[in-house]
């Protein structure tokens, strides 16, 4: 499906977020000297890149008054969100296989199903404009 002009730059963002998942796959088989040095690199791309991401989302979802609304598909990208943010704050460098994973399932959940609905439900036009933060205008 044809990703809408609102979410294009959301998903251009997935797609960085990936290589780093793909790299800290890469992490969990170091020894632990190196592993926990890697990780502790990493994380701070990790943060500095995914942490606005889901900021964005989040404001987006708020502007669309789905902040706490109970639905399946926004209750699994809050839960997401939450046990994403809590592996970046663990020190172990054990902890890098279960992120890249988690990561890579909350993307692809995002791609296939979370973002497929807000297209559907709001449409590009509307989403554009939160995106914008010209609520206030509507
Ligand atoms: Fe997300
Ligand atoms: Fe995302």
């Amino acid at each position: 499906m044809k990703r809408s002009e609102a979410l294009k730059q959301l998903s251009r963002e997935h797609h960085r977020a990936l290589v780093l998942s793909k790299k800290l796959l890469r992490i969990s088989s170091c020894d632990p000297a190196e592993g926990n040095r890697e990780w502790s690199l990493l994380r701070v791309s990790l943060v500095k890149e995914l942490l606005p991401h889901f900021e964005e989302e989040e404001t987006l979802l708020k502007e669309l008054g789905l902040s706490h609304t109970d639905h399946h598909l926004l209750n699994r990208f809050r839960s997401d969100h939450q046990q994403i943010r809590a592996l970046l704050n663990t020190s172990d460098y054990m902890s890098a296989a279960t992120l890249s994973e988690r990561l890579k399932l909350h993307i692809r959940f995002e791609e296939r199903e979370l973002f497929n609905w807000l297209e559907s439900e709001f449409g590009d036009e509307y989403l554009s404009r939160m995106i914008r933060g010209e609520h206030a205008q509507i």
